[in-house]
């Protein structure tokens, strides 16, 4: 089973930049989180100690400092870090029962300070006052053994669940920073892509491209070796098939000859008609099956030309013919293209259009990055469901299959292969009123096309 991709991740950058990100986001929250358990659990901890150390300095000289001292002592010893006062009251009544971290820190600093008691030091967290997601602060008060107390507060106390914000915003940057490296690596990874998407093009409308260069890295190399065997045996396949049916159409030549003296000996003239038309249609058969396969050996350069002067050409020696051919619109149209090919493609739409349809109405026009030729006939159509095998070599259909008309079935085949290998498409359509057409559609010059 295929597993499908969300619809906006059907892109190959798409994919990759979101899983670049979401591996950045992965490796990001976890060293987040290693940081958090590993470094701020320490920085508590040496915070803690600190405070400790001054707590116990403190204690130590304040009880044996003259209480009008004591003030200048506990400010000289709490330092940047630490605002501490000496008061005759604690400024804390008593460790909240609901602040688990601060009774925790409370019940460390008892088992670190000598000669305090757990009931001799409270804690309570606070938020500083500019704002609520920096750091909290750490407030103590410890009582000293003259039943007076130090109250302090650790300004920078690293609490846990502060710098949410700073991680959010520095995983969003990491993230987007990922996005043009990925961008830039995936430029790389695909190119190659590129090449063959083109190449792949390039041998749908010509087998006999050259092959494309077997370079690059490894894989790309060992692809591209892969798409030239490919290409290869394809061409080798079309060329046997073709010279196998070429042969096949020759040989055939023979023996129908023979079969056309022995058909004058039967008899029944009725039956003897019969027969002779029979074998002259075969014969027909036979030869444009050779000339079909003998244009399309001579291998005709693609150069570049104008469709209009080209279409023009065509529709007048088909009224110098007599044929009832009316040319429209031909704005010029530069295309590349092979002349002969492309010349005896529109022939056949045209012998069409006046065979089965009586008159012809030619149209060329330009669309933004292809030229689009129109063929018209006031004829009775093709049924919807036989449009598309009308092209199919030898398909005729019953109404048309008089000796009147003439022709084998091979126009619209001959038709399509060329449009085709000039990359080229060709569509019928019945019209609203009466009448087929045949729409041609070839690409621009990249020079001509705007
Ligand atoms: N303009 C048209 N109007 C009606 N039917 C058409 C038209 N063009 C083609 N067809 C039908 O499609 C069939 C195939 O056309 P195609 O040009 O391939 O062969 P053909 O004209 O019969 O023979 P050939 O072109 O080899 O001399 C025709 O026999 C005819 O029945
Ligand atoms: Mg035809």
């Amino acid at each position: 089973m295929i597993r499908r991709w969300p619809r906006p991740l059907s892109s190959l950058y798409a994919r990759a930049i979101a899983v670049l990100v979401l591996a950045v986001l992965v490796s990001h929250a976890l060293s987040m989180a290693l940081y958090h358990f590993e470094f701020v659990e320490r920085l508590t901890e040496t915070q803690e100690e600190r405070l400790a150390e001054k707590l116990e300095a403190m204690k130590h000289l304040l009880e044996s400092a003259p209480e009008d001292a004591r003030e200048a002592i506990a400010h000289t010893i709490g330092g940047a870090t630490i605002e501490a006062h000496w008061n005759r009251q604690n400024a804390i009544a008593s460790t909240p029962d609901g602040d688990e971290f601060a009774r925790s820190v409370a019940a460390r600093l008892a088992e670190r300070l000598t000669g305090v008691g757990a009931d001799d030091i409270r804690v309570a967290t606070g938020t500083s006052s500019d704002s609520a997601t920096q750091p909290r602060l750490l407030l103590v008060s410890m009582r000293l053994s003259d039943g007076t107390w130090v109250n302090a507060s650790s300004g920078v106390y690293h609490a846990p669940g502060g710098g949410l914000k700073s991680a959010l915003v520095s995983t969003i940057l990491m993230a987007l920073a990922v996005v043009p490296v990925g961008i830039w690596l995936l430029r790389i990874a695909i190119r190659p892509l590129r090449v063959f998407s083109e190449a792949a093009e390039r041998l749908g409308r010509d087998v006999h491209v050259p092959p494309i260069p077997e370079s690059g890295p490894a894989e790309v190399a060992q692809t591209a070796r892969t798409f030239n065997d490919m290409q290869k045996k394809i061409g080798k396949l079309l060329t046997d098939r073709t010279s196998m049916l070429a042969a096949v159409s020759h040989d055939l030549r023979t023996p129908l000859t023979r079969l056309r003296l022995r058909a004058e000996l039967v008899d029944d003239l009725e039956q003897q008609g019969k027969i002779v038309a029979d074998i002259v249609e075969m014969e027909e058969m036979v030869n444009s099956t050779l000339a079909f396969f003998r244009d399309d050996a001579v291998a005709e350069a693609v150069r570049p030309l104008d469709l209009a002067s080209l279409v023009r050409t065509v529709v007048n020696e088909w009224t110098d013919m007599g044929h009832e051919v009316a040319l429209l619109d031909c704005p010029p149209c530069a295309i590349e293209g092979r002349p002969v090919g492309l010349k005896r493609a529109l022939v056949n739409l045209i012998e069409n259009a006046t065979k089965y349809g009586d008159r012809a109405r030619v149209s060329l026009g330009r669309g933004p990055s292809e030229a689009i030729l129109t063929v018209d006939d006031d004829g009775s159509g093709v049924p919807q469901e036989k449009l598309e095998e009308v092209f199919e070599p030898f398909v005729r259909l019953e109404t048309s299959r008089s000796r009147a008309t003439g022709g084998v079935g091979l126009g619209l085949a001959l038709v399509r292969s060329v449009v085709r290998a000039h990359g080229g498409s060709v569509k019928l359509e019945n019209l609203a009123g009466r009448g087929l057409r045949a729409t041609l559609r070839l690409p621009l010059s990249p020079g001509g096309a705007a």
